[in-house]
């Protein structure tokens, strides 16, 4: 392996998942998966695939480019929908390839029909309608106009989808923003049906509505975190193991984050370790150099806090998180070799670093901390 460190993605860890999601799921509510962000960090090349083959036939991106790349990745001729940026020279490829786009505003709405009145496909399009996230939407004020250019252009478009996302539904904090989400889409749907504007599928659920508010399920559920076995908020994951009385997390991590231990050294007390002087040796000391820094992902706010598992031991880093390495205090661990695996998340033995433990000492979530995961670390699936 050229590269310092790799990541294990789980097929196993990926199907505990998708059944767990599915039980959850009502019956005939299509499920898509989100890959935005490299797949939260997993990789969209490696993971598409993995999907796929674990039944996945529809997939969420944020942009276009997103969007090519699950195309080139899928074996199966999936369904691909973009929820967010498309730039206007990419319209047509979108069109002529069938993906599925959001539209939250009237240039977007007149663009891609006119990019479909020109190429003489129609464009499949969801259209998301504001109800309270304040982020993209059409505002209550442009609901008339939305519907009429909606209804002179029929024969340009399939409505695929009418949607909106909700403001924090990992957190019991925003309930009753929550509900009024809820009201508010159930009666723009209302009205647009009234309308004679009928969608495939009416949908709002990320993975936190998915478990947490079952009527928001409708006919599709955009999921992203869950899938890869992690909780949208402790909370989440407080609420549903007390309500159904169960004492083990029911989600598999998929990730596992690897480097080598890439030399060894012995530190006298009263020296300082690494750049500076923020750790100073107490006593004679013994370091393992491991070649995983900032630049890698492993957070600078990490030196002197985060810790690795070497040789089924949770040690500690010392000193400054560099650019391409840190140093873990390796005093009293003999066995420890040059080469020897270090676990920077995941488990080694009975031991593990959560993502969640990570994120806490850094101060990240974990939708942060995994989508910031360097693409360029080499992925490979295992079973
Ligand atoms: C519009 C939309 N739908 C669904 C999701 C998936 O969210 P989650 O990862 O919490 O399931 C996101 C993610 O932020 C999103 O922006």
């Amino acid at each position: 392996m050229l590269h310092p460190s790799h990541i294990e993605i789980s097929e196993a860890a990926l199907q505990k998942n998708i059944s767990f999601l599915r039980d959850r799921l009502k019956d005939g509510v299509r499920l898509s998966s989100v890959v935005k962000g490299n797949a939260y960090g997993h990789g969209i090349e490696v993971y598409v695939p993995l999907a796929e083959r674990n039944g996945i036939d529809h997939f969420s991106v944020f942009s276009a480019d997103e969007a090519l790349r699950v195309m080139k990745s899928a074996t199966r001729k999936p369904d691909i929908m973009i929820m967010g940026m498309i730039a206007d020279e990419a319209l047509e490829w979108c069109v002529r390839s069938g993906i599925e786009c959001f539209v939250f505003d009237l240039d977007r709405l007149h663009k891609i029909i006119e990019m479909a009145r020109q190429v003489g496909v129609k464009a499949k399009i969801h259209v998301e309608l504001e109800t309270g996230m304040n982020r993209t939407g059409y505002e209550p004020e442009e609901m008339k106009q939305l519907v009429e250019v909606l209804t002179k252009n029929k024969e340009h478009y399939l409505l695929k989808g009418l949607c909106t996302h909700f403001a924090g539904a990992e957190s019991l904090a925003n309930y009753v923003r929550i509900k009024k989400q809820k009201s508010a889409f159930k009666s723009w749907c209302k009205f647009f049906e009234k309308q004679g504007l009928k969608p495939e599928y009416k949908h709002t659920a990320c993975s936190a509505a998915v478990i947490r508010y079952k009527d928001t399920q409708m006919d599709l559920v955009r999921v992203g975190i869950l899938q890869y076995g992690f909780w949208p908020s402790t909370e989440t994951l407080v609420e549903y193991t007390s309500k159904n009385d169960i004492h083990a997390d029911p989600l598999k991590r998929l990730i596992t984050w690897k480097s080598t231990v890439m030399s060894l050294k012995n530190v006298n007390k009263g020296e300082y370790i690494g750049y500076g002087m923020t750790f100073l040796a107490q006593q004679d000391m013994r370091l393992a150099a491991v070649p995983v820094g900032y630049h890698h992902g492993f957070s600078r706010s990490l030196s002197n806090l985060g810790r690795v598992l070497i040789g089924g031991q949770r040690l500690s880093v010392v000193g400054l998180v560099n650019m391409n390495a840190l140093l873990v205090d390796i005093t009293g661990c003999e066995n420890i070799k040059r080469g020897d695996e270090v676990v920077i998340i995941g488990n080694q033995g009975e031991l593990e670093v959560s993502v969640s433990a990570f994120g806490e000492l850094s101060n990240r979530l974990n939708y942060e901390l995994l989508t910031r995961i360097p693409a360029d670390i080499p992925r490979k699936v295992v079973p």
